[in-house]
């Protein structure tokens, strides 16, 4: 509450205002999605979360959790009610210290009614409290909670938060966050930015985790189990924090081996893309049989199957690289993914030079040598692959091939001032292919429409570039991929067509 000094003359309009019922026709439902056309129901209208508290407790025997979200948001326009993204399980929600009435709708939308209607442009504080078994909730028809034999884990792209958070799920709404969760003495909860600190009481461990810088909600994670942490600096001054499970079996050393790199791989990267633009760094590697990888916030997700081959520092390289290109500059909305996935990808390129193992241009040769123009390969359009495809091959192959493309077109000085340049022009914010295409210009002198549209959205193999067209013939084509090729294609095994 505060008081506000009301000149006499104004008293009467105030008291006019006063004298409107609550139900005033200006105030309206916000809109149950935000907006984006990839996934119309995800996020939602009307306002604009700038912190989620969460304190949560969870129990791996019986994968209950339970707790209180309080999140800080605004308001964008007059109104009667506005959702959240949930599945589990509500009991209590207030707005403004006010119990509020509440409703399941669709497939994960929870309907807010407060009492009064919220005007437009105010701050308001809703407290939700909740529980439930997020394994058994599923929204069109999956799930994405993973149960572990020592606990679960939220970690999925493009939708995590519905099962153990209730949201604002899009990227264009980042925000900041505090994660407490109390677990069984013994056992772990990790989550993103830094450990603040841990307490116990009566057989349970709390694990307070702060992420002060913007971070989008499927970034967002939590994974409990039974982990070992590790913690050290990277030369260039980065704290690292990594957690292992301890049930990783033959995949332990492998995973260690890589993971325990990122300090080294985060210096490395800050070379291409400026400094990194966290608090802290690392990774975890749970008990999982699932097989991807992802860039969650500060501590990227591995599954154990990515080192299943032996020490992979590919996927590493991929996920920190994601971490300029996707969480410090997110999204605009779903369709712009090449901007997430084309340069990890290109990152790993840049690695796979460095290591010896082939250099990008190489690599850039053999994903176009190998797709024949009538390939569906080339029918995916990584500058706005739809909905289905959103994580296609293609989105990450012919995306980087397009980036490499984007080099060969501008020169090596003006790639490299747009690589570092773009995560420094929208740290902590949210930008478009458009976006990036016109930043791109402005830094090389020259139009780039066209290459544009060959490389990213023509659902077409582009004819070689003239530069390069003798050495792509049938007669010297790359016949064999280079060196780093089947690590690289590893990072997302779970993707391909
Ligand atoms: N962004 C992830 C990566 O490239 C890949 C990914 C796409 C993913 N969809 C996913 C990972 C769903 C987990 C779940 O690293
Ligand atoms: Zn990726």
């Amino acid at each position: 509450m505060h008081r506000r000094m009301i000149a006499p003359g104004a008293l009467a309009a105030a008291t006019l205002l006063l004298a409107i019922p609550a139900s005033a026709a200006s105030h309206s439902p916000g809109a149950p999605g935000i907006g984006d056309p990839y996934h119309p129901y995800y996020g939602n209208g009307g306002y604009d979360v700038s912190h989620y508290d969460l304190r949560l407790k969870y129990q791996p025997a019986t994968d209950e959790l339970e707790g209180t979200a309080t999140i800080e948001a605004r308001t964008t326009q007059d109104l009667s009610s506005f959702d959240l993204d949930f599945l589990l399980d509500v009991s209590e929600v207030r707005v403004n210290g006010a119990t509020a009435a509440y409703a399941s709708s669709g497939q994960h939308e929870l309907v807010i009614t407060p009492k009064k209607p919220l005007a437009k442009d105010t701050p308001i504080t809703v407290v939700v409290r909740y529980s439930g078994v997020p394994s058994t909730k599923s929204a069109y028809g999956f799930t994405t909670w993973h149960r572990t034999p020592d606990g679960g884990i939220a970690a999925d792209e493009p939708e995590a938060a519905w099962w153990w958070f209730p949201s604002n799920d899009h990227p264009s709404d980042k925000a900041t966050y505090d994660v407490s969760v109390a677990v069984p003495d013994g056992t772990q909860a990790i989550s993103n930015g830094t450990l603040q600190s841990t307490g116990s009481q009566l057989g349970w461990t709390r694990y307070n985790w702060r992420q002060n810088k913007p971070q989008a909600t499927y970034l967002a994670t939590l994974a409990i189990g039974k982990f070992d942490i590790t913690t050290n600096t990277s030369e260039g001054g980065v704290p690292v924090l990594n957690a292992y499970s301890r049930d990783l079996g033959d995949n332990a050393g492998a995973a260690r081996a890589s993971v325990e790199r990122t300090g080294e791989i985060v210096d490395w990267l800050s070379g291409f893309f400026g400094p990194y633009p966290f608090g802290s760094a690392g990774g975890y590697v749970p008990n999982t049989t699932t097989g991807y990888a992802l860039e969650t916030q500060t501590r990227a997700y591995y599954s154990p199957k990515q080192f299943a081959g032996g020490s992979n520092t590919s996927v590493v390289v991929h996920e920190l690289a994601h971490q300029w290109y996707g969480d410090s500059v997110s999204l605009k909305g779903w369709k712009d993914i090449w901007i997430n996935e084309g340069f990890a990808r290109y990152a790993q390129w840049l690695w796979s030079e460095h290591e010896g193992e082939g250099t990008a241009q190489e690599l850039a040769d053999w994903v176009y040598a190998s797709h024949p123009a009538g390939d569906p390969f080339w029918t995916v359009a990584p500058g706005d692959p739809g909905p289905d495809d959103q994580f296609d091959i293609a989105v990450y192959d012919r995306g980087a091939l397009a980036v490499q493309a984007l080099r060969n077109e501008i020169g090596h000085k003006a790639f490299f001032a747009l690589l570092k340049g773009w995560p420094q022009k929208h740290a902590y914010g949210n930008a478009s292919v458009a976006d990036f295409r016109k930043y791109a210009e402005q830094v090389s002198g020259k139009p780039l429409a066209a290459l544009f549209d060959t490389w990213l959205f023509q659902p077409a193999k582009p004819a070689a570039p003239a530069a390069r067209a003798a050495s792509l013939t049938k007669a010297s084509a790359p016949t064999a991929p280079p060196r780093s090729w089947k690590k690289i294609e590893a990072t997302n095994d779970v993707h391909t067509r």
